[in-house]
């Protein structure tokens, strides 16, 4: 049979398809979550949807395979638009899509951002450490949303589904890779700077992109910034 070598682009360049599923299989397969892990993330394989233009526009509910044996308390709201009377606790979150992308939206506790304060910082893969930025642009009524591709090796990372005992961190199942939504920072990827839920762990080394929000009629509508926050892992946006 023939060996699938498409290039996955983004922090691994030159990474193929058939490298990353190894990586990502043996990863798993060594982990205390391989049963789980495996199932999962290779439905979560990279993709690219080229040229496409990021417009101002609502998040769509969404629920895996995973989300759905946990019952989480947006699996009956898939496929409608997410508002914010919906979350109506801190630490509620949800999968989503936004532009046809992938999407994480949590309702922080806003406590925790000010308890990380100016003390915290991030740091990057070049060395760099960022101040975190409690009172973030594009956070609204305590709202954060997240770009739903993980910077290492783009598998969609989760608020509370993938380890739901995770409680306070978005997790990505591939490598443990841990990101903070309430520390929306300043990073940089290949010398363009971005803001970002601050990484806490794992091989990403650099924030989970945000993507900034504004509430309109009680809808959460993403409004890009900047498309080129959201270019790796083959994602070609403008
Ligand atoms: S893809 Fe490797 S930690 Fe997320």
């Amino acid at each position: 049979m023939a060996q699938d070598n498409t290039p996955v682009m983004g922090p691994e360049e030159g990474l193929t398809r058939r490298m990353f599923l190894k990586v990502t299989v043996g990863a798993a397969a060594v982990g205390a979550l391989a049963s789980t892990a495996a199932a999962t993330f290779l439905s979560l394989a990279p993709y690219k949807k080229p040229g496409i233009k990021l417009k101002e526009a609502p998040f769509l509910y969404t629920a895996d395979d995973t989300a759905i044996k946990l019952k989480v308390w947006y699996a009956s709201k898939v496929g409608q638009e997410a508002v914010v009377s919906d979350f109506t606790e801190a630490g509620m979150g949800a999968q989503a899509t936004w532009n046809g992308f992938p999407a994480v939206l949590i309702r922080i506790d806003p406590r925790k951002s000010l308890n990380l304060g100016g003390a915290a910082s991030t740091v990057n893969d070049q060395g760099f450490t960022f101040p975190v930025v409690p009172n973030a642009p594009g956070v609204e009524q305590n709202i954060v949303a997240l770009w739903g591709t993980c910077p290492h090796a783009c598998c969609r990372p989760n608020w509370r589904v993938s380890r739901p005992e995770v409680q306070n961190l978005i997790w990505c199942i591939c490598h443990d890779s841990r990101y903070d939504p309430h520390a929306i920072v300043t990073d940089n990827y290949k010398g363009k700077r971005y803001r970002g839920a601050m990484w806490q762990g794992g091989p990403a080394k650099r924030a989970l992109p945000q993507i900034p929000i504004k509430i309109v009629d009680g809808r959460i509508i993403g409004a890009p910034e900047k498309p080129d926050w959201y270019v790796y892992c083959g994602v070609d946006v403008e």
